[in-house]
């Protein structure tokens, strides 16, 4: 007899990085060297950043994941153990840990970001396989693009076998197999990657409407389509639904922001809230996430969600009261 579990457990599948990000007020053009106004080292990866905002947020989490046989594979690991994070981790002996440069607007917040997935780009099912026996009906799976297409394919296919709510991040873009669709309960393209994704230019709410139904026509059944600051259109399954974007104080940096989101959404997911209050939830850890440095590293926790989320509350109801 299979116990069933009062939460949810979430499995992150995917890869981890080691960021090296500069902030910068000019991009750098070929043959130029520039003076970065700042820089910061920390824990990246989509996957990682997905799952540590999860565990932030307070969800049982597992990460799968792949690592060198290097120093960064101990900084990885010491990030993990502080956040309390469950892995399950492949140590590659040919390949290093994932490594990304990240170039943000020291203006805007904006990031541009090269990411070598290293150890990563081996993933395979034999990493996902490894831990299936603990996956269950019901769970949550979440992944994301920086693996090879293949695996990436097909663990979401086993993991909708299994029955559980998979989540697909399609970041960065890359070409998706038809077939893949129907595999995915729910999948969070950003604006550009929606674009990609349907041919349809995204230029207002009409134009995001069509491009969900797009979606909805290749064989998804929830679509979420995240839009920055001005938050993310959703479909749950009945009908489309804007969320708006959460603000809470000057943005300082945009990377990892939908990492935040997509590790939110599966985190509220996981304690059973339905996708609309999830989709809020996450739009607000997103928002949170952009007024400090780093990826992981500027995910929220559940008290600080709850502060942030009750400060607005609060000003409302002085407002209205
Ligand atoms: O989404 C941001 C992440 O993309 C960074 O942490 C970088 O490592 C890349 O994976």
């Amino acid at each position: 007899m299979t116990v069933q579990r009062k939460n949810k457990h979430i499995f992150v599948f995917g890869i981890f990085a080691v960021d090296i990000s500069f902030y910068v007020d000019k991009k750098v053009t070929p043959g130029e060297t520039i003076i970065a106004k700042g820089s910061n080292i920390g824990p990246g990866g989509k996957a990682s950043n997905q799952a540590i905002s999860a565990k932030k947020l307070g969800a049982t989490t597992t990460l799968i994941t792949r690592l060198g046989n290097d120093n960064f594979n101990n900084y990885a690991n010491d990030i993990w153990r502080k956040e309390k994070l469950s892995t399950s981790v492949k140590i590659d002996r040919t390949l290093p840990t994932g490594m990304a440069g990240i170039f943000i607007d020291d203006k805007t917040g904006e990031n541009s970001v090269i990411v070598h997935p290293g150890a990563s780009a081996h993933l395979s099912m034999n990493d996902f396989n490894s831990h299936k026996s603990k996956m269950q009906n019901g769970d949550i799976f979440l992944t994301q693009f920086e693996q090879s297409p293949e695996t990436t394919f097909s663990v979401l296919k086993e993991a909708r076998k299994l029955g559980m709510t998979t989540i697909f991040n399609p970041a960065p873009f890359g070409k998706i197999d038809r077939k893949v669709y129907k595999y995915c309960e729910i999948i969070t393209p950003n604006e550009t990657e929606a674009e990609q994704i349907t041919n349809i230019p995204l230029k207002g709410k009409r134009d995001v409407e069509k491009a969900i139904n797009k979606i909805r026509d290749l064989g998804v059944e929830k679509v979420i389509i995240t839009l920055g600051k001005k938050g993310a259109a959703v479909f749950d399954g009945n009908e489309i639904t804007f969320c708006p974007g959460k603000k809470f104080g000057k943005v300082i940096d945009t990377t990892g922001a939908g990492d935040c989101f997509n590790g939110a959404l599966a985190s509220a997911l996981s304690f059973g809230k339905d996708l609309k209050q999830s989709v809020e939830f996450s739009c607000a850890a997103a928002g949170l996430s952009v007024l400090k440095r780093g990826t992981a590293q500027s995910s929220p926790t559940r008290a600080e969600l709850n502060k942030a989320l009750k400060a607005i509350r609060d000003f409302a109801d002085g407002i209205t009261g």
